[in-house]
């Protein structure tokens, strides 16, 4: 099940977003003592992670019961300017009070196979017995231009049964080598949340949310939360091909 929300502003759409992460949170954290938070990289998310270091967020959000980890990464070390954990940091995990030890990052340093077994060794600790991986309890995501989500590229495969893969992105603006959680893992999400921004991507989300399914093309199409939620925060530019009573029946 998913549900499109379509905003003119963006404050208005980044104070829902702050305020639904925010309840997710609380809501984990007193069902099951930690709220396993999945940030995304690229431009969209950072004045959300901004948002969720100042007030009413940062004293709403149960930071040391936090923890955080990356859907995708790009293989840069982790001052580099495309690091999508320097963006975290930088915006919001330097500003607010969550132990070292409740962040989970990708290693860009290392080579791809050592930086896809490096994280995969660290989600090991974070995953319940008899699991595959660690259940999310919110993974942000968004879209490129393309059509890709985290960093699964149109026309690339997933091998089944890993969380973990490395890839390499088409997009001659940014770094080519990556790691990205696969969808499989993703899908296991309690909750999804896409944040999708500008007149760019009113024509790859509309192909993603209206368009036949050819989730090969469209990686973006591969997440379906098996039992969970997923939610696409839109703004007006974004959304000017969507047909909502089509999609929010
Ligand atoms: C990344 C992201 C990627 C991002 C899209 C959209 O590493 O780049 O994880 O999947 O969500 O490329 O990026 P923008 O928000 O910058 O448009």
């Amino acid at each position: 099940m998913s549900k499109v929300f379509v905003f003119d502003a963006p404050a208005g759409l980044y104070n829902v977003v702050a305020d639904h992460v925010t309840r997710l949170a609380q809501e984990a954290v007193a069902e099951r003592g930690r709220f396993l938070l999945c940030l995304s990289g690229g431009n969209t998310p950072r004045p959300l992670y901004k948002q969720l270091a100042l007030p009413p967020w940062r004293e709403q959000m149960p930071w040391r019961a936090c923890h955080i980890l990356w859907g995708d990464e790009r293989l840069v070390p982790p001052d580099d300017r495309e690091s999508n954990y320097r963006l975290a940091q930088v915006a919001l995990l330097a500003q607010v009070p969550i132990p070292a030890g409740n962040i989970y990052r990708m290693r860009g340093e290392l080579e791809p196979e050592a930086a896809v077994a490096d994280y995969t060794q660290q989600l090991a600790a974070l995953t319940e017995p008899g699991q595959p991986w660690p259940r999310l309890d919110l993974a942000l995501m968004g879209i490129g231009s393309d059509g890709h989500t985290a960093s699964l590229f149109p026309g690339s495969s997933e091998p089944s049964g890993v969380a973990v893969i490395a890839t390499v992105a088409n997009d001659p603006k940014r770094p080519a080598q990556r790691i990205t959680l696969t969808s499989a893992m993703l899908n296991s999400s309690r909750e999804v949340i896409f944040l999708v921004r500008g007149e760019e991507k009113a024509e790859p989300l509309a192909t993603i949310l209206q368009g036949d399914q050819d989730p090969l093309r469209w990686p973006a199409q591969r997440i379906r939360p098996e039992s969970g939620r997923l939610v696409w925060y839109v703004d007006q530019p974004a959304a000017s091909r969507l047909d909502l009573s089509l999609i929010n029946e």
